[in-house]
């Protein structure tokens, strides 16, 4: 197909996700959902994305099979252990501070980041007093999320993520292995709220201390990285901690003058 018309077929294929089920994914980087949409066609078996577009249209099922492709619901417990390293060593000192904690987990996929971050808070004595959101536009990853449950061949490498990350236990002491999976600890979603949350269509819900947001903006352009990093500016309490992920930062949006550089290297900002 010539690559004009995939270009405008792609863009009638975003409109109308649009139009039909209001998920806005008229400001991702189109290069990479280009990428997506043509592996789901492939996999998806259909020959064209108009072809695509039409079964999308009239079959909600078929709209939530894509969505998996366009979402990329990829996490890891403990991903890049210097983050955590530095939430507990740097942040978590002045979070100490705080009465009472809100954090919020953007685009919090599976889950991963969330039961991450409550046993990071455990075991720093700050969870019973924290409440953390986890958000995310992608209901079938919410809803895995909220389970706790994940595969046990990726275990290894969370303990490993774990130790780097400055834990204080055994891993094992936060799960319970069954089969091939891995339930993790119930007392860590105690203070969780999973909810359906976009940063691209919804407003701020909650003021907060820390938001983390990793490996989310890197799929927007850049007016909508802005919009998101409105919400973040609004959301954040005065000195509020913001946390993003390795190839992320604040410092080329129109909220570079707003926050300094806490951690550099761990891509932590702080609210001026
Ligand atoms: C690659 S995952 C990152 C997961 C996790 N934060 C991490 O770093 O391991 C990207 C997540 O962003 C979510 N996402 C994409 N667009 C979003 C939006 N507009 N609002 C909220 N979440 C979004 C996706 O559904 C996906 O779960």
């Amino acid at each position: 197909m010539p690559d004009r018309n995939v270009e405008i077929e792609l863009k009638l294929l975003i409109e109308a996700i649009y139009l039909k089920y209001s998920y806005d994914f008229r400001d991702y980087s189109r290069a990479s959902l280009k990428r997506r949409v043509l592996l789901a066609l492939k996999q998806m078996d259909c020959d064209s994305i108009s072809a695509l577009q039409r079964r999308i249209l009239y079959d909600a099922q078929v709209f939530m099979d894509l969505l998996q492709y366009l979402t990329i619901p990829v996490s890891e417990m403990f991903r890049d252990p210097g983050y955590y390293r530095a939430l507990r060593e740097q942040v978590v000192p002045v979070l100490r501070t705080y009465p009472s904690l809100k954090i919020w987990i953007a685009g919090c996929s599976t889950g991963e980041e969330v039961y991450s971050m409550a046993i990071l808070l455990q075991e720093e004595g700050l969870l019973e007093r924290s409440l953390i959101y986890a958000t995310d536009i992608n209901p079938r990853s919410l809803e895995q999320a909220r389970q706790g449950i994940f595969a046990i061949d990726h275990l290894r490498q969370y303990t490993v993520n774990y130790q780097q990350a400055g834990g204080k236990r055994s891993f094992s002491d936060y799960y319970t292995a069954a089969y091939d999976s891995a339930i993790m600890d119930k007392s860590l979603k105690e203070k969780v709220t999973f909810a359906d949350h976009s940063l691209a269509t919804d407003s701020v819900f909650s003021e907060t201390q820390l938001i983390s947001c990793r490996n989310v903006l890197i799929y927007f352009n850049k007016p909508l990285q802005d919009r998101a990093f409105g919400l973040f500016h609004e959301s954040l309490c005065h000195r509020g901690f913001l946390g993003m992920g390795c190839k992320e930062t604040v410092e080329f949006s129109s909220y570079a003058g707003l926050y300094e550089a806490f951690d550099k290297q761990e891509r932590i900002f702080r609210k001026l």
